[in-house]
């Protein structure tokens, strides 16, 4: 089986590598390619994730290039996890948008729309590239935004799967909490990428007992905190919302601390520094304890996952994924991307059924498919009015002015990655 991770000098990458060395009999990679135009930080990198393979006597060989192409040539699954601009331009995305009184994230609101400005027409190419070169291999997506890109990708016909660690994430918390494997907790997870909520969460598998009233009962302090979201407002909403949904249901409180702190992107890049130092020490032969404080815990496990149940190999029966809408939620269009419990197999993902989600979250649900629409338009159209009219349409944005000052702010700093602009 050959692997091919587009993006493969990102620092996050011995995350994957220790995945599947770990997993190796659930995927049993042979090849495993990283591609990625930064020849440096790809060759640290690409050096630790030999010694981690060795280390754990993994037969597989690890291939590093620039030549993309060459790089997804014959493989089985290619991941993508790129970053248009790198942590410079996620750093304009979290700060710019502030200056309007709006949260500068960079999948949500503004700084999100930017983001998918700049990577929409990037993973289409790849992907047209991968299609040339391995005409069935899947596409597994973790280039963000992550709905809105799977949308685009499967929108041109491709093998593409979107995936995203909220859920696995939250699947592990709650077997800590609950004392049980993670193999035995089943979410009721519904919404759309970062933006979603664990309706119930089930022991054993679809048809187990719910555990959720439990579970809040006897840890909603921990998980709330977690969330940083009041305690109470959990009882009342019934469900666990992601927390990503901290920032519709706290926005402004958010925007009061984002302005007082260093942003996210400034934070990670430092660690980045510090992480590709101990990358160069040929002592170092496993992912380093670093890694567990950035975003990405458990992606490897997800990736392994899926991979594995996409191409043929096993995998849990049922898994959180991003895919077509096709009538699970009859409310949103049928080619939405949503992202939800499916059986996957090597056909893809097939979402299970999903009870009716209360509209206090349908609603949302429904304003962010709009507006990754328009999002979607604006990426492969380009011009300032579809920016303009995606902003309007986003729910924390809402009003004409500052829809127009978000627009002249991000065409402002995304020229250069902009080809309309
Ligand atoms: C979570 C999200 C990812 C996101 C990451 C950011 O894992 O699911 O989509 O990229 O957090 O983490 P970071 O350490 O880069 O802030
Ligand atoms: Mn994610």
């Amino acid at each position: 089986m050959k692997l091919t991770v587009v993006g493969g000098g990102s620092t996050y990458t011995p995350e994957l590598v220790d995945g599947f060395a770990r997993l190796r009999d659930t995927l049993p990679v042979e090849e495993l390619v990283l591609v990625d135009p930064a020849a440096e930080r790809l060759e640290l990198v690409g050096g630790l994730a030999r010694r981690i393979f060795a280390k754990q006597g993994h037969p597989g060989r690890i291939v590093t290039t620039a030549d993309l192409d060459a790089g997804v040539d014959g493989a089985d699954a290619v991941l993508l996890q790129l970053r248009v601009g790198g942590q410079a331009a996620r750093e304009q995305d979290e700060t710019w948008p502030l200056e309007c009184g709006c949260i500068g994230q960079e999948t949500t609101g503004a700084g999100g729309l930017a983001k998918a400005l700049r990577t929409v027409p990037v993973v289409l190419d790849i992907a047209d590239r991968v299609r040339r070169a391995s005409p069935r291999a899947w596409i597994i997506d973790f280039t963000n935004p992550v709905g809105i890109v799977t949308r685009a990708l499967l929108q041109a016909g491709h093998r593409a799967v979107g995936l995203c660690n909220v859920a696995i994430g939250f699947q592990r918390t709650f077997a800590g909490l609950l004392g049980t494997a993670p193999a035995d907790v089943h979410l009721g997870h519904v919404g759309l990428n970062h933006l979603t909520w664990e309706t119930d969460v089930r022991l054993g598998g679809p048809e187990g007992e719910n555990v959720l009233p439990k579970l809040l009962a006897e840890h909603g302090e921990a998980i709330a905190a977690d969330l940083r979201l009041p305690r109470p407002l959990l009882d009342r909403l019934g469900v666990i919302p992601s927390y990503y949904l901290r920032y519709y249901y706290a926005h402004d409180e958010v925007v009061r601390e984002l302005g007082t702190k260093p942003s996210r992107a400034a934070e990670v890049a430092a660690m980045e520094r510090e992480l590709l130092a101990m990358y160069g020490d040929p002592a170092l032969d496993e992912k380093p304890a670093l890694l567990a404080k950035r975003g990405g815990a458990y992606y490897s496990e997800a990736a392994v996952d899926l991979a594995a149940a996409l191409l043929g190999g096993g995998g849990s029966p049922y898994q959180v994924v991003n895919t077509l809408n096709r009538g699970t939620l009859p409310f949103l269009p049928d080619d939405a991307v949503i992202e939800v419990q499916a059986a996957v197999g090597s056909q893809g993902p097939v979402p299970l059924p999903v009870p009716e989600p209360d509209p206090l979250f349908a609603g949302l649900m429904a304003n962010v498919t709009a507006y990754e629409d328009l999002a979607l338009e604006a990426a492969l159209r380009g011009g300032r009015e579809r920016v303009f009219r995606a902003l309007l349409s986003h729910p924390l944005i809402g009003q004409y002015a500052y829809a127009d000052a978000l627009t002249d702010r991000l065409v402002a700093h995304n020229r250069e990655h902009l080809a309309w602009a």
